[in-house]
């Protein structure tokens, strides 16, 4: 049985398969929901012989789809997307998200920027007034990071945030990798209200690969509601 968040991430993933068109390119996110869409769009898409060719976000989201049936290629074979869909840890009234709580944001959003379009599929849960109660994730390169965390700290004392706190991000004893073998800081910000502005100021300190704010780049989301429905935000 579904708990009541399940049944509505299920129903986000259920809700975008009806983005998806025959002969798409798509990217495929990472998370849970992301999961969900992958376990329906592989027999969706044998179903109704969509032809369609992937790439995905992240290694486990790949051989989960290619272990699926579904064609996966790098972002580099497929060239440009249609679509890409994904999951969000929180989306904003304006569907600005913070993303990267499966410590994939950078590959999410390199390949969400290569897409024409972009879904967020997400539990209303995930929804917020403002941005920051979830961890912002950063991914920044081993090399020298905890001099990196200082300067990210010396941004954070200058930003309109709520709260400065970083810290590492860890499983069990060993510090968590990325697919890119980097490092992923968490920012306990309590409240963003200048996402833009921090945006910036964090990718300009050179160990920062990438932040894990996903501003103006999701184009509708795919709500799922614990009642098992999911309806359209633009
Ligand atoms: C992965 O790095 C994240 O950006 C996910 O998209 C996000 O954590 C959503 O995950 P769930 O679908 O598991 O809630």
């Amino acid at each position: 049985r579904l708990t009541p968040q399940n049944r509505a991430k299920y129903a986000a993933a259920r809700g975008a398969l009806n983005y998806v068109e025959k002969d798409m390119k798509l990217g495929l996110g990472t998370g849970s929901t992301a999961e969900w869409f992958v376990r329906l769009l592989a027999p969706h898409a044998e179903q109704q012989n969509l032809n369609l060719t992937c790439t995905s976000t992240s290694e486990r989201t790949a051989d989960l789809a290619a272990h699926l049936g579904l064609r996966v290629v790098t972002l580099d074979e497929a060239g440009w997307l249609d679509l890409t869909i994904d999951g969000a840890d929180e989306v904003d009234p304006d569907l600005n998200l913070i993303k990267g709580g499966g410590a994939a944001h950078l590959r999410e959003k390199i390949v969400a920027t290569a897409s024409d379009r972009m879904v967020v599929i997400t539990d209303d849960s995930k929804l917020v007034g403002k941005l920051g109660k979830f961890p912002l994730p950063v991914e920044v390169i081993p090399f020298g990071w905890s001099a990196t965390r200082s300067l990210i700290e010396e941004v954070l004392e200058e930003s309109d945030v709520a709260g400065t706190r970083v810290e590492i991000r860890m499983n069990g004893e060993m510090p968590v990798q990325t697919d890119e073998g980097n490092l992923v800081l968490d920012l306990h910000l309590e409240a963003i209200n200048a996402p833009e502005e921090l945006s910036l100021m964090l990718n300009r300190i050179p160990g920062v690969v990438e932040n894990g704010l996903f501003l103006g780049m999701a184009d509708e989301v795919s709500l799922g509601l614990t009642d098992g429905t999911a309806q359209a935000v633009v």
